[in-house]
């Protein structure tokens, strides 16, 4: 079969790409790169194309090496920003022309999942002080509340069995109230992770079980698992908890209906995760998908924050409380959801995982 022709392969790559010089002059760039520069391929042609993109990685250094006989190069979860625009987490990949030596085509593909790690990650510190807060007030709380139950128990004894439905009402209340500061205070006091190399799988089998016990009992739950995957490194304990709380938003976002729930795990080598100067590969994934109705498109973007919910009873803590845990055992995590289809994704370091200098990345 013959080849396309080069325009039109050229206008079909889905994501921007841009044909530049090692200096960073721009000599082309396709359709979804005018797209995602809001310019036209006239006003970016001939410009040094880091005037407009800015990439919060040492991508000189990097040409320079490639340069030097290093043909390809691999940037994962790199800031690029454009103009007005707030920056977004790109993978960015790179490879020097094989025929036309000093030009370089540079691929930059916005990652949608990475997208709301960045903004997981970055509410871990107001979390904690909002937690801090929320702890010392559920503790204050918690005193009164006792003796306003044991007030409405001692008030019951001398009422009419119509009158003590009021005092029942009160007692019921307050235990429901003191449950939840439970769980704030739960929260204020998780340790810090002891990890240790796991299976993953043992701990999502662990966590099906006891879902499917309990809350989950009308579900059908689907394991798909890649019985290779190596071992995280991590806290059972704590990652049990996490997929339970997955686990038991999934089944409620079902209604009460008999819903499915899957649950894959696989390996993805090409996620990585970057901090200050070092990135590190988060190759291990938890993948768990429900059919249920959908995260409202309201609080879809504060999901992982405290005190967010979207169900009457619910204390928005589920989710915090995941990402919590994530983000201490240096992991990440993301989520899609539309009517019909909600799925969280989580990415895990492998047990001997080490960090490796940002730009050696492969
Ligand atoms: N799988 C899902 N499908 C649909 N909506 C979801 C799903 N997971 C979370 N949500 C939405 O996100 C909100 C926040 O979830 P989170 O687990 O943090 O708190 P909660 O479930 O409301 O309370 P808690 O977990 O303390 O019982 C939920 O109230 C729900 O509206
Ligand atoms: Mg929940």
């Amino acid at each position: 079969m013959p080849l396309p022709p080069t325009a039109e392969l050229w206008s079909s790559i889905p994501v921007p790409a841009f044909l530049i010089e090692t200096t960073g002059k721009t000599l082309s760039a396709n359709p979804a790169a005018e797209e995602f520069m809001n310019a036209s391929i006239k006003t970016l042609v001939g410009q040094p194309l880091f005037d407009r993109l800015a990439v919060d990685a040492p991508l000189e250094d990097a040409f320079a090496r490639m340069n030097d006989g290093h043909s390809a190069l691999f940037i994962n979860d790199v800031e690029v920003g454009t103009g007005d625009r707030p920056p977004v987490l790109c993978n960015i990949q790179a490879s020097l022309l094989a025929d036309t030596p000093g030009q370089i085509l540079l691929l930059i593909a916005p990652r949608e999942f990475a997208d709301r790690l960045g903004r997981t990650q970055g509410h871990t510190k107001s979390v904690r002080s909002a937690i801090g807060m929320a702890d010392m007030l559920a503790h204050e709380i918690k005193n009164p509340l006792a003796g306003i139950t044991g007030a409405a128990q001692l008030l019951a004894m001398s009422l009419e069995a119509d009158d003590q439905e009021l005092t029942d009402l009160i007692v019921a209340e307050t235990r429901r109230i003191v449950k939840l500061l439970e769980q704030v205070e739960q929260f204020g006091h998780l340790r810090a992770p002891d990890r240790k190399p796991v299976n993953i799988h043992d701990v999502l089998d662990r966590a099906r079980r006891s879902a499917q016990l309990g809350f989950a009992s009308n579900m059908r739950i689907i394991e798909e698992f890649d019985p290779s995957l190596p071992p995280v490194h991590a806290d059972a304990d704590q990652l049990t908890q996490v997929f339970l709380n997955l686990l038991k938003n999934a089944a409620e976002a079902a209604g009460g209906k008999s819903g499915t729930i899957r649950i894959r795990s696989f390996y993805d080598l090409t996620l990585r995760l970057r901090r200050e100067n070092t990135s590190r590969a988060l190759p291990v994934q938890v993948e768990i998908t429900d059919d249920g109705t959908g995260i409202p498109e309201a609080i879809l973007d504060d999901i992982f924050d405290p005190f967010v919910s979207g169900r009457e009873n619910g204390t928005g803590l589920g989710l915090a409380l995941v990402s919590r845990i994530v983000a201490d055992h240096e992991g990440w995590i993301g989520v899609e959801s539309q009517p019909g289809r909600t799925s969280f994704r989580i990415a895990l370091p492998k047990a001997s995982e080490t960090k490796t200098p940002l730009g050696k990345d492969r």
